[in-house]
């Protein structure tokens, strides 16, 4: 399973990506609204720093202009998937995109019809937000699942199933269990993925034991 970091946090994506953990970036507009500054900055930055996918989200809310914006921020850098909403002309724009060559990420999908109407206009990705599903009683893991069974009964769409909104952990377990192509963590998320107490434990106990072995011969090195 491919992991892409959910912000335009800068900090993070270098944190991160010198760990080798990115195979990619997925933002928004939400996500560059908070980093402030010029949008412009912050998607040059990360198309120099990232080599993999890296979507970034056209504002325009009707066909022509998310055409015009698409290919603006492809000068971005070959690496730069076009971001649309699920919304009749975002499929419109999905299909124009894609018969060009370039990538789609189809986002704000709630549902798997939504999914695969996406997938059919030539979507690259899909991205289903679980966590707002779950936030209104609904089961947002559940829509991973029965996106993936309905691929799977068409080995002709190529689309990946790009988990977004993920708010903890264990969805990354359960979306990796379900064979998801991709999850989009916010940087807590994936700060919380590399701790255990027992791992904390563990290193506090080794560090004191050699402290002891040192204290008899303060010589010693590794
Ligand atoms: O990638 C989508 C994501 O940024 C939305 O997350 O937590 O605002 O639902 P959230």
């Amino acid at each position: 399973m491919k992991i892409f970091l959910d912000t335009a946090n800068l900090e993070s994506i270098k944190k991160f990506n010198d760990m080798g953990l990115l195979d990619g970036i997925t933002t928004n507009p939400s996500l560059m609204s908070k980093e402030g500054g010029n949008p412009k900055d912050a998607m040059e930055e990360i198309t120099k720093i990232i080599k993999g996918d890296v979507s970034l989200e056209v504002i325009s809310t009707e066909y022509s202009g998310m055409m015009e914006e698409g290919k603006r921020l492809r000068q971005y850098g070959d690496n730069v998937v076009v971001k649309v909403p699920m919304t009749p002309d975002g499929l419109k724009a999905c299909r124009s995109f894609s018969s060009e060559g370039i990538p789609v990420n189809v986002t704000l999908i709630f549902s798997a019809n939504q999914a695969l109407l996406a997938a059919k206009s030539g979507a690259k990705y899909v991205s289903p937000f679980i966590g707002r599903l779950d936030d209104i009683g609904q089961d947002g893991m559940k829509l991973i699942q029965d996106i993936k069974d309905i691929f799977k009964n068409y080995p002709e769409l190529k689309t990946q199933i790009l988990v977004a909104s993920i708010r903890h952990p264990v969805h990354v377990v359960d979306a990796a269990k379900i064979g998801a192509d991709v999850v989009t963590l916010p940087p807590a998320v994936l700060d919380k993925m590399m701790l255990h107490p027992l791992t904390k434990i563990g290193l506090e106990n080794f560090l004191a034991d050699w402290d002891k072995l040192k204290s008899g011969n303060p010589n010693i090195k590794i």
